[in-house]
């Protein structure tokens, strides 16, 4: 049935998991919300692997960024369960812990300096011989050199994930407007809500953009709302383990092949997914065969059986990056505008804290302290939103 409501609380431009989780909570607040999507649950996370990896994707100069990822990370057993009873349907949360693993003395070094940076951190991660790294996971080629584990990194299943999340705003009374929004309407100096490509407007209290990498091109946004956000390209393979009682692999296995990454996410499921090239090339989603191809030859170096593996799907899709590879969360220096894009590599592992962040902004004008340094508003380069 075509939705009639047009006038709301929150309307939220965007139907991926980010959107989706926003008006979930929104709705939870009591906010009366909308989506805005002409096909909302579809979008990155259709494509992505769905690693919650607060601990082997840290990166130099991201560590407060990484207190964000570990305050999602831990929300995710709660979360994953209310979502679950919300939804009638769970979302293929899996405590399985990650190995990242090295192949050569290059990727070792790389390695170790993560390490040392993990400990720095106060993280608890533990090194392992060759041996040790096959031990647990038999699969693994004869040449792993050592590796980390981590027993913290777990996974969800992005589709399980926004299909439940669908779900649980349907019955939490969530409008859908199944539409592109065509422009953000602004009246008085404030955002007043969005006009459809249907020629509907809706009203709204308050605006928030959550288009993943499209967010930048919403019309209407004016010159003082920056949104730094542009798409980076993942290429992604989708293989079937076979069924027996010896998993194929039991937790998520990474590596640094040749200076790119690879990892290999096993589902419950039998889906073992592998990824991921990232490109910068606009919009460009199509699937290569050099895509293809490096990442099945990084991940046969690293699992050599796989090759016999069925090849189920290959599929491109782009993460939102920004220029510090953070999200850009809550008002914007337009009033009545708020943001929820940039997750960049983990817009799933950042769904949790990202839909209790906006909920909070929503319903009473300020982030909470968490989410502050992650402000839509703060300054790239020094000046707000001017990329250095
Ligand atoms: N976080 C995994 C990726 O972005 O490829």
């Amino acid at each position: 049935m075509e939705e009639t409501r047009t006038s709301f609380d929150a309307v939220v431009v965007g139907g991926g998991v980010i959107g989706l989780v926003t008006a979930w909570r929104a709705a939870g607040r009591g906010l009366r919300t909308a989506v805005v999507d002409p096909r909302p649950g579809g979008g990155a996370a259709q494509v992505a692997a769905g690693m919650l990896a607060a601990v082997t994707e840290l990166h130099h100069g991201e560590e407060a960024l990484l207190d964000l990822n570990l305050a999602s990370a831990a929300r995710y057993p709660d979360f994953a369960a209310e979502l679950a009873e919300a939804a009638g349907a769970g979302i293929g949360y899996r405590a399985c812990g990650t190995l990242a693993v090295a192949l050569d003395a290059d990727d070792r070094a790389e390695l170790r300096e993560l390490h040392l940076l993990q400990q720095r951190c106060g993280l608890d991660t533990q090194w392992l011989t060759g041996r040790e790294c096959r031990k647990l996971e038999p699969m693994l080629a004869p040449g792993v050199r050592g590796g980390l584990r981590v027993d913290g990194d777990h996974q969800a299943d992005p589709r399980l994930l926004t299909a439940a999340l669908l779900t649980a705003c349907e019955r939490a009374g969530v409008a859908f407007h199944r539409a592109w929004a065509r422009e953000l309407t602004v009246s008085g100096g404030r955002a007043t809500g969005v006009l459809l490509d249907s020629g509907t407007a809706l009203a709204a209290g308050a605006t928030v953009l959550a288009g993943g990498s499209r967010s930048a091109g919403l019309a209407g946004l004016p010159p003082e709302v920056a949104v730094p956000v542009r798409p980076v390209k993942g290429q992604v393979l989708r293989l079937r383990m076979p069924a027996g009682p010896a998993p194929f692999l039991s937790r998520t296995v990474r590596a640094v092949v040749r200076g790119g990454h690879v990892y290999l996410v096993p589902r419950v499921s039998g889906e073992l997914v592998i990824g991921a090239t990232s490109e910068e090339r606009g919009w460009d989603t199509t699937v290569t065969a050099g895509g293809v191809y490096e990442l099945l030859r990084d991940a046969h170096e690293l699992v050599p059986g796989l090759t016999e593996l069925p090849l189920v799907e290959t599929r491109a899709g782009l993460r939102p990056a920004t220029p510090d590879n953070a999200p850009l969360l809550g008002p914007s220096a337009l009033p009545g505008l708020h943001l929820a894009t940039g997750h960049h590599r983990n817009g799933i592992l950042l769904a949790p804290v990202t839909g209790d962040a906006l909920a909070e902004a929503l319903a009473t004008g300020e982030l909470p302290d968490y989410a502050r340094p992650f402000s839509a508003q703060r300054a790239f380069g020094g000046v707000p939103g001017v990329i250095a």
